[in-house]
């Protein structure tokens, strides 16, 4: 049996070699991705990096299938990116310099015990959470989009639908707060700026544009606001875990080197991690796989073709594994009017 089937490998491998099934694979993948390059030589540095990307993919998946790794690679349509490449184009969060955690206490009260939380919270699937974006490799914008989405899920919580928020916005005009666009930003400044401009548009009225622009704000196509943000207990896992279950979606913050950018599924662990966080996320919930146990589930903002349709499970309670804990905030909300935009949702 087993022969048999190395025999059809073996018999299949012999009508095509190596490079014409390579040929075919780089084919495929510009088709699918609809790749474009401006000349010959770029292209043949895309094709290297594809090449390097596939094979280093391969390599973590015989790992993974030795019982050696928590999670599974795969290509995306980043993947004709090369590493270093990646990191100065998609990871753009820098935390501003003076940053406070906690800024101010995360509840008044007495905080609840891990043990009275619900063991899994998936803010996605109650409808609290936007489509995935894709903030392309021209714009390391990763920070606006968690800020957005963070606030998408706590307007949604005041009772409006939920509605897609203006990344253009914040990437445009919260460069008054030291962002500094499509180079890099910090979602706190994000959420500081929403608060003193006293909303954020829509993404319908302020589409994404993937590159620094004028600040464009209009004050007719606000859906979002905020009065301030909260910093959640640095480093604390229990601190995040209470937050996303009481609070919701929450943005933060990774170290994402190495291969956390070919994520495909599985748990993401990395034992030699560290917390100089690089890149935004939105942890929108947690739970515990049979397999791999406790995890954090993300969302994404590299497109649907990374991790599991743009979204990813992370290391849990595994001493703040890529610092997924350490630069967490949320913004906080009082009850406001609605704007002319703003649907209130009929909850019966
Ligand atoms: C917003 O709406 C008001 C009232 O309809 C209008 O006067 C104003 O010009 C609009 N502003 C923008 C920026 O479109
Ligand atoms: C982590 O947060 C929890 C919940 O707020 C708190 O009870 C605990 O004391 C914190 N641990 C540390 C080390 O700060
Ligand atoms: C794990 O993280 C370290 C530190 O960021 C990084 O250098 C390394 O490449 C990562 N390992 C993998 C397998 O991605």
């Amino acid at each position: 049996m087993m022969w048999s089937v190395v025999l059809l490998c073996l018999l299949a491998g012999a009508r095509a070699s190596p490079l014409q099934l390579l040929n075919e694979e780089w084919t495929a993948f510009k088709l699918q991705h609809d790749a474009r390059y401006g000349s010959v030589a770029e292209e043949a540095r895309a094709r290297e990096a594809f090449e390097n990307n596939r094979l280093a993919v391969a390599r973590h998946n015989q790992r993974y299938a030795l019982g050696l790794e928590s999670y599974r690679t795969g290509l995306n349509k980043y993947s004709d990116l090369a590493p270093a490449d990646f990191a100065s184009r998609m990871n753009g969060f820098q935390p501003h310099a003076r940053r406070q955690r906690p800024a101010r206490p995360l509840r008044r009260g007495a905080a609840p015990a891990a043990g009275d939380l619900p063991g899994h919270k998936d803010w996605a699937a109650e409808g609290y959470v936007t489509s995935v974006k894709d903030q392309t490799s021209d714009c390391a914008s990763c920070w606006a989009f968690a800020a957005a989405g963070a606030l998408e899920g706590q307007v949604r919580r005041k009772g409006y639908k939920i509605e897609p928020l203006s990344a253009q916005n914040l990437v445009d005009c919260s460069t008054k707060f030291g962002n500094e666009g499509c180079k890099c930003g910090d979602t706190n400044r994000a959420f500081m700026y929403v608060y003193v401009n006293a909303g954020l548009d829509s993404e319908d009225t302020y589409p994404y544009e993937a590159r620094d622009g004028p600040c464009r704000y209009d004050i007719n196509g606000t859906y979002g606001w905020d009065d301030g943000f909260i910093d959640v207990n640095a480093d604390n896992e229990t601190a995040l875990q209470i937050t996303v279950a009481e609070v919701g979606p929450v943005a933060a913050a990774i170290d994402a080197n190495g291969n956390f950018k070919d994520y495909k599924s599985g748990v993401y662990y990395n034992a030699t991690c560290t917390t100089t966080v690089t890149h935004s996320v939105l942890v929108v919930g947690y739970g515990t796989d049979e397999r791999e146990g406790d995890y954090w589930l993300i969302k994404n903002s590299w497109g649907t073709t990374w991790g599991e349709a743009g979204y990813g499970k992370m290391a849990r309670n595994r001493d703040n594994n890529c610092g997924i804990a350490s630069f967490a905030s949320y913004p906080y909300l009082y009850d406001r009017m609605m704007t002319r935009h703003q649907t209130m949702i009929n909850n019966n």
